[in-house]
């Protein structure tokens, strides 16, 4: 596990730019495991960026996105859907018949449906590369603090902290999604590759606890290994590049 600790947000999402778009140049078919949040807005903004200037093609790659609230269909400004629309899919060559996103209007066989998502990335051969952000009380995904490692996609009550931290994008309470299709911790570390963002103090906690990743200074605020990882990462640059392609 590498920490790669980068200045500000601009650098985070450059970075890891850098990174997916290397991925995506040497395998055309990549898997790409997508995130919403935050997070990863600056992330999607260079990546389109690099498309729009004829120097990135999606056009065989697929997605899986982690996860979707229940409840909110495809066309709901706060829904998954219309976030990776909006803020990615529109912007570039990504087939939509590639794109895969949990489905938040089912209403019944909720463990079959999972199953069946989970049985597509299967086939598709596996996730290459999963993007990652983190919630303030160290979610990834939907997955709540205390979701088993061994977890699959499911579907998953969303915490008291979560509900609270989406409140304000709902204009009544009863609108605020409580529960979410996630895909499990097990699911996302059968990834070949994990890359996990994190910016800003709010952030400082969950990341000293969870880590690892692309993070701001502000989100490492709190790490007490900080000189280490520096030296990993320049050891790194130095006998095994590869790894940071
Ligand atoms: C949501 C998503 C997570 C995301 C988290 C943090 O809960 N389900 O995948 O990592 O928010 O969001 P942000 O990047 O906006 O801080």
């Amino acid at each position: 596990m590498l920490v790669v600790i980068k200045k500000d947000y601009e650098e985070v999402s450059r970075e890891a730019a850098r990174i997916v778009a290397g991925a995506v140049r040497s395998n055309s078919q990549i898997v790409l495991g997508l995130a919403t949040g935050s997070t990863p807005l600056g992330l999607y903004k260079e990546l389109i960026a690099l498309h729009r200037a004829g120097d990135l093609d999606f056009s065989q790659a697929t997605s899986f996105n982690l996860d979707e609230y229940l409840g909110l269909p495809a066309f709901h400004p706060q829904s998954f859907h219309f976030f990776m629309k909006q803020n990615f899919f529109s912007h570039v060559n990504f087939p939509s018949g590639n794109v895969h996103i949990p489905d938040g209007t089912i209403s019944r066989n909720y463990d079959e449906y999972c199953a069946q998502y989970e049985q597509s990335i299967k086939a598709h051969g596996g996730i290459d590369l999963q993007i990652l952000g983190i919630g303030r009380n160290g979610h990834v995904g939907f997955n709540e603090p205390t979701s088993s490692l061994a977890s699959r996609t499911r579907l998953k009550a969303l915490s008291r902290e979560t509900v609270e931290d989406n409140r304000h994008s709902f204009s009544n309470d009863s609108e605020v999604p409580k529960c979410a299709i996630t895909m499990g911790i097990g699911t996302i570390l059968d990834s070949r590759r994990v890359l996990l963002l994190a910016s800003g103090r709010s952030k400082a906690a969950a990341v000293a606890k969870a880590i690892e990743g692309i993070i701001d200074e502000d989100a490492a605020y709190s790490l007490t290994q900080r000189d280490y990882y520096r030296h990993v990462l320049e050891m790194t640059q130095i006998f095994t590049p590869e790894r940071l392609s």
